[in-house]
């Protein structure tokens, strides 16, 4: 195994990269015979005739083809749920969830997966999939792909490493990756990391991609030299090994002899890749009020229609305050869309307490928000100063679905019941005689 962890810069840039050299053939895809000895295949990320800014695939070159594999046999789970839920239970309800704990007994990440909610439907290629991980073991003899959609990962407490048939990503606190769906890989800690957890989107609609600028022109946001892929990195081991596939909503099992991580090289715009959020050029008002959330997307998905996304991700980062005359946390708000939302550190500015890193927030479409009592009255009385809010990074999985919180999230023990009482001290303030 090459143990490097060097990147390659942009996104979806149809990137070449191989770990001997030569592996890579030149000017062709699938010669007769392919370098080393080596096996062409072709993984792609969207339907042949996509058009070509949302055309993705890639060309692999591995040891063994991936048919070298036994039958699959289901796999019981009970965890780990996709929409459409048996019993789907959208409700208009508000609600919050404490951090879920890490678990006292050995568990990596495939068992540490717990959905809290759903929407659309994975097998229409429609809405996403909201879970947590936490873990302590790393996976070691076993491999997992998806094929319901791509994941989304969002650390929250300890770096990871996502050891892929691409090559490998370290990703900490404040940085993102996706995993295309199918790829295949493992999830271990990073070194002096006990245990893990955070937040995954798995997205059944269309491939996450840059939203457009419009007339902040060629520059802003999430900007695309920053993204990183891996580069190639193979092992050559064989052993019993077992490959995890989440297939139409349910787990599916297969063994190898071999492990899956042996490609030599690669080339093409369908890979996993990685973002620092600390690089997002975060854009806001100089004047006064503030623009909606969208103007802090940093990866959106798409639906059918346009302007109507099957997901944003939009974060909430550091940054300086300074409108006149306004109330600088978010307004109270009925949107649309559906938002669920969790904390990766620091405080969020719109509740005083009870968001925690960790923890997490829905707000079904139409059912109303902002902030609490306290944060209401501290806003409405402050100084208004410029000021920067550096201990914060909160984040946003936006949809136009409804999104059915799961029934083991609904009655987990560390669902705050209580969570719509943070508004119930909100009190008239109306005096007619006062204009
Ligand atoms: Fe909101």
């Amino acid at each position: 195994m090459t143990e490097q962890l060097n990147y390659q810069n942009g996104f979806h840039n149809h990137f070449s990269t191989e770990a001997l050299p030569g592996a890579l053939p030149i000017g062709q895809n699938s010669p007769q015979k392919c370098a080393y000895g080596l096996y062409a295949e072709q993984l792609t990320g969207s339907a042949f005739t996509a058009p070509r800014h949302q055309n993705f695939r890639s060309w692999l070159y591995r040891i063994r083809p991936s048919v070298v594999q036994s039958a699959y046999q289901p796999l019981e789970n009970n965890h780990i749920h996709t929409a459409p839920l048996e019993c789907p239970a959208a409700d208009p309800n508000q609600m919050r969830w404490d951090p879920v704990a890490i678990p006292d007994a050995p568990t990596d990440f495939i068992d540490g997966l717990f959905t809290i909610a759903v929407n659309g439907d994975a097998g229409t290629q429609a809405g996403v999939g909201v879970h947590v991980y936490t873990f302590n073991e790393d996976m070691t003899e076993r491999f997992f792909y998806n094929a319901d959609g791509e994941l989304l990962f969002v650390p929250q407490l300890g770096a990871i490493r996502l050891r892929t048939e691409f090559g490998e990503l370290e990703i900490d606190n404040g940085e993102i990756a996706v995993i295309p769906r199918g790829v295949k890989f493992q999830v271990r800690k990073a070194q002096g990391v006990d245990a893990a957890r955070g937040y995954i989107c798995e997205n059944y609609g269309s491939p996450l991609e840059l939203p457009g600028l419009g007339p902040i022109g060629a520059n802003g946001l999430a900007n695309p030299r920053d993204f990183q892929s891996p580069v190639a990195a193979y092992e050559d081991l064989e052993g019993d090994y077992r490959l995890v596939a989440k297939f139409s909503g349910r787990f599916w099992e297969a063994k190898l002899n071999h492990s899956p991580l042996d490609v030599v090289a690669w080339h093409g715009n369908c890979a996993p890749y990685k973002y620092n959020l600390a690089h997002f050029n975060t854009i806001n008002t100089v004047s006064f009020d503030h623009p909606d959330p969208s103007i802090f997307t940093v990866l959106t998905s798409p639906s059918d229609t346009p302007g109507m996304a099957n997901l944003d991700f939009v974060i909430f980062p550091p940054r300086w305050m300074v409108a006149e005359n306004t109330f600088r946390p978010p307004w109270f708000h009925r949107n649309l869309m559906s938002e669920f939302m969790g904390l990766i550190h620091g405080e969020y500015d719109a509740k005083a307490e009870g968001f925690t890193p960790g923890g997490a927030s829905l707000h079904n479409s139409m059912s109303p928000h902002g902030p609490d009592a306290e944060t209401f009255e501290k806003a409405s009385n402050a100084e208004l100063k410029p000021q920067f809010q550096g201990d914060t990074l909160a984040f946003m999985f936006e949809s136009r679905y409804f999104f059915h919180p799961t029934p083991a999230a609904l009655e987990a023990d560390f669902r705050q019941r209580d969570y719509v009482d943070v508004w119930s001290t909100l009190r008239s303030h109306f005096d007619p005689s006062q204009p």
